[in-house]
């Protein structure tokens, strides 16, 4: 999978390259390509926003450099992806349905946004454009959105986690409900100890216990 993310603060996505997705380039399933749209900005103050039409506070980011940075990217294989709170809610089906994309190019939107005419644009020409929230709660912009997305959506493609088996275990689950408690060594940690079932070895047991467990936590939005 190809990966663009456009943004103004580049450094957002220097965590990419640890753990798994550091892997996942090594290996080369994944590839990233960070782009500073500053850098396709035209005036001589490299200003990528302007005051709203309609008045109101805030800055809203400009369409030509938008246009400017995404237009190189942009391909029939590509999902555009634009970050804003008022966005679809991420959730596991959507990460899944996206770990099957080839090409995905997250546009990082700071301020009031990014002018709506980019999102009508790149629609209007065919490509598929989501508009997508991580939650219902404001952050300063779209990058840690973006870090968060591309986390959850690059550990589904097939190779990227060590152990295969952790998936299926997670789809297993996905009709509802997440995770029973785990516990590893030792036996006894301050007076507590792991339950006598998971020391039983009888894993048809083990499993009606873990999903009893599950179904104690409480439903999930998987
Ligand atoms: N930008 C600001 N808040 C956001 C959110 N909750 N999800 C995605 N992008 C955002």
């Amino acid at each position: 999978m190809r990966i663009d993310a456009v943004t103004i603060f580049p450094d957002y996505f220097s965590p990419l390259k640890l753990s798994l997705l550091g892997k996942a380039q090594e290996s080369q399933l994944v590839s990233f390509g960070i782009h500073d749209l500053r850098s396709f900005a035209t005036n001589v103050h490299n200003q990528v926003d302007d005051t709203p039409y309609g008045g109101g506070a805030g800055m809203v980011m400009m369409p030509e450099i938008w246009g400017a940075a995404l237009d190189p990217l942009m391909t029939v294989d590509s999902d555009l992806i634009i970050l804003t709170p008022a966005g679809k809610r991420f959730d596991q089906p959507m990460a899944q349905s996206l770990s099957n994309a080839s090409h995905l190019v997250f546009a990082c939107g700071r301020y009031e946004g990014i002018d709506d005419r980019v999102r009508q644009h790149y629609l209007s020409q065919g490509f598929r454009v989501h508009e997508v929230s991580i939650g219902d709660y404001v952050l300063g912009g779209g990058e840690v959105a973006s870090l968060v997305m591309i986390e959850a959506i690059t550990r589904l493609i097939p190779g990227v986690l060590g152990n295969p088996g952790s998936l299926a275990e997670e789809s297993h689950n996905q009709e509802g409900y997440l995770e029973y408690p785990n516990y590893t060594k030792p036996q006894q940690w301050r007076g507590i100890s792991v339950p006598e079932i998971l020391l039983s070895g009888n894993h048809g047991e083990i499993a009606k216990w873990r999903d009893a467990q599950a179904k104690a936590r409480g439903e999930k939005n998987l």
